[in-house]
Order: C-alpha cells, then structure tokens, then sequence
C-alpha cells in the first residue's frame, strides 16, 4: 500500500509560531488522550461541569470545572482562584499525573521549561458556546506560561494583542492541538468564536479545553 501522507510525522508536526513566545503545537496531545480522557471522567464525576455566573450576573456560555490545588471561580464577587469547589464544598480534585505530564512537556516543547502548573481549568463548550477577548490575569505571577489542549469540536482561537481593541489573528484548533503562550504574549487577549460544524467522532458534539496554569 502506498501512504497518501506527504508529510512524515516530524514535519507536519513543527510548532506553528503565533507570536513570539507564543506557537501552536498541532496534535501534539494525540498520543496522550486516552490517558487523559479516562482522568477527565474521574475529575467531572467529583466535581461536575456548572455554568458559572459572570461578576456583571450573566450566565456564561461555556461549562467549567476545575483540578489541581487552585480552581478558577467566578460569581458576583468576581473571578479568583479558590481551594475548594463551591459546587460540592470540598477541595478540587487533585491533578492526574497524565494532565501534568502533558502539560509540562507542551511547555518544554514551546521553550519554557520547568512548568508546574497548580492549576487546571476545564471548559466544555456545546454548539453556539462561546469565550469573548480576555486576558488570563487572575494569576499571581506572570513568568510562567498558559498551557491549552482542545479536544472534540474544532474551534477558532482569536489571539490578538496586549490591548482589547488591537486586531486579533484566527487559529483552527483541533483535537488534540495544544496551544502555549508565555514570556512577552503571556497577557495576550485570546477567545474561542462560537462552536459550530459537525461534531466529533468521538466526543460527539462538544468541544473541551484544559487551561493549565500556574496561580498561586
Ligand atoms: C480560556 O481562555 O480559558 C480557554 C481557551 C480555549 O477554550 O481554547
Ligand atoms: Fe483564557
């Protein structure tokens, strides 16, 4: 049989740069997913996806839950880190290994070696969910790196600038691609447009995004 991929694996697999210390890492979470798709299961079973309340009382769109030692939390206080799930009053679930070791090696891959996120934020995304232009800045430094792995639908990533109003550039994420920014794109403002096209053939009609961070 003749093989119709004209790209070797090494090739097609060469980091996208979307800005300086930003690049795109297609497929690079492929070989990891099963082990990561059963831990995924594990953590919604403890604390499940809820739609969370934006300060300003809206009910946001996407679907979250969180691992690790910090969860992200929004309600009319705010957005913030917190120890303990407000869904089920007890501490999130800790970090699989499979989710640290995926996000560790990412980040070495994109130059920023060390990385020992704390934190694991879980977005699902159904049909017509969507992310508005934010910047990740609930953290408590900024040196290291946002480590993001999309799996079922394809979405499109808005990357823009430093400020809101500068034009953003569009990236097709795709299972298994991980995106990572730190260093002078760390507070990029970023987006996901609203999801729609056919869903997955394995996670069926739904997106889902692992955000990992380190936050405290
Ligand atoms: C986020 O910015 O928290 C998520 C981005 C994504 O879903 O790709
Ligand atoms: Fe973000």
């Amino acid at each position: 049989m003749t093989s119709l991929n004209l790209f070797s694996d090494e090739e097609s697999r060469q980091p996208i740069p979307l800005g300086p210390q930003a690049v795109l890492l297609r497929g690079y979470a492929l070989p990891l997913l099963s082990e990561a798709l059963t831990a995924l299961n594990l953590v919604t079973s403890a604390s499940p996806f809820r739609h969370m309340l934006t300060p300003g009382g809206r009910k946001m769109s996407v679907a979250v839950t969180n691992c690790g030692s910090l969860g992200w939390v929004s309600d009319s206080r705010g957005y913030r880190y917190a120890r303990i799930d407000p869904l089920t009053n007890a501490p999130w679930p800790a970090m699989p290994y499979s989710f640290l070791r995926l996000a560790r090696t990412a980040a070495e891959t994109a130059g920023f070696s060390g990385f020992a996120p704390d934190a694991c934020l879980i977005n699902r995304y159904l049909p017509g969910a969507r992310l508005s232009l934010h910047q990740d800045q609930d953290e408590r430094d900024f040196s290291a790196p946002i480590v993001s792995v999309s799996l079922g639908m394809s979405a499109t990533f808005l990357f823009g600038g430093l400020k809101r109003n500068e034009p953003a550039r569009r990236a097709l994420l795709q299972h298994g691609d991980v995106v990572v920014w730190g260093g002078a794109d760390r507070l990029r403002y970023h987006g996901i447009l609203p999801i729609k096209g056919p869903g997955h053939p394995e996670l069926g009609e739904q997106r889902i995004n692992f955000t990992f961070r380190k936050a405290g």
